[in-house]
């Protein structure tokens, strides 16, 4: 199963400030839902409490609760590894969506890493991991907004 992550970071590296995401950027979040579309997303509890279902996405969601799904869109997994395992006998390809935790559990495991810089340093108290060393970045683009963002896409060697 091929591995894609997707991150939008503002320029100190802060994803969160608690449950929200601290900035509102105009036309950033079409990447998201443009990338993600039909696709599984592979989520901490948090960020699946805080963000909710979009529609025409699946839902990996991580907790150490034992919570039960009434959705079929919706599959909860006690680890990460399970999920993994689980995942890839449904389809080729995952994102990993955050959060914090999630991002640092799973960036190194990555093939490929989508990620808007939002051009504004901010305060909040979730971090996303630094980028390793063995991934190279592919593309750029500068987009002009009420805050700019650079979208990048970064592969593993
Ligand atoms: N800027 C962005 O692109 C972006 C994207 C997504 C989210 N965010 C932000 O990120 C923040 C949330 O991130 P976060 O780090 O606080 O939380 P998170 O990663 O969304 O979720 C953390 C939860 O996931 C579960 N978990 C994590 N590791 C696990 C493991 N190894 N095994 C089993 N369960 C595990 C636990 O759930 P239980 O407590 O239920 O056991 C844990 O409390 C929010 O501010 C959100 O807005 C930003």
């Amino acid at each position: 199963m091929k591995l894609s992550l997707i991150a939008a970071v503002s320029e100190n590296g802060i994803i969160g400030s608690g449950m929200d995401i601290p900035w509102s950027v105009k036309g950033e979040q079409l990447l998201f839902k443009a990338l993600t579309f039909n696709q599984w997303l592979i989520v901490g509890r948090k960020t699946f409490e805080s963000m909710g279902k979009l529609p025409n996405r699946k839902y990996a969601v991580i907790t150490r609760a034992n919570i039960i799904s009434d959705d079929e869109r919706v599959v909860y997994f006690s680890s990460i590894d399970e999920a993994l395992l689980s995942l890839a006998l449904l389809t080729e390809h995952a994102f990993v969506s955050g959060g914090g935790e999630i991002y640092k559990a799973l960036i190194n495991k990555a093939d490929t890493l989508h990620i808007s810089t939002v051009c504004t340093a901010i305060e909040g108290d979730v971090y996303f991991p630094s980028i390793p060393e063995d991934y190279h970045k592919v593309f750029e683009q500068r987009f002009n907004s009420n805050i700019d963002y650079f979208y990048r896409i970064w592969q593993k060697d």
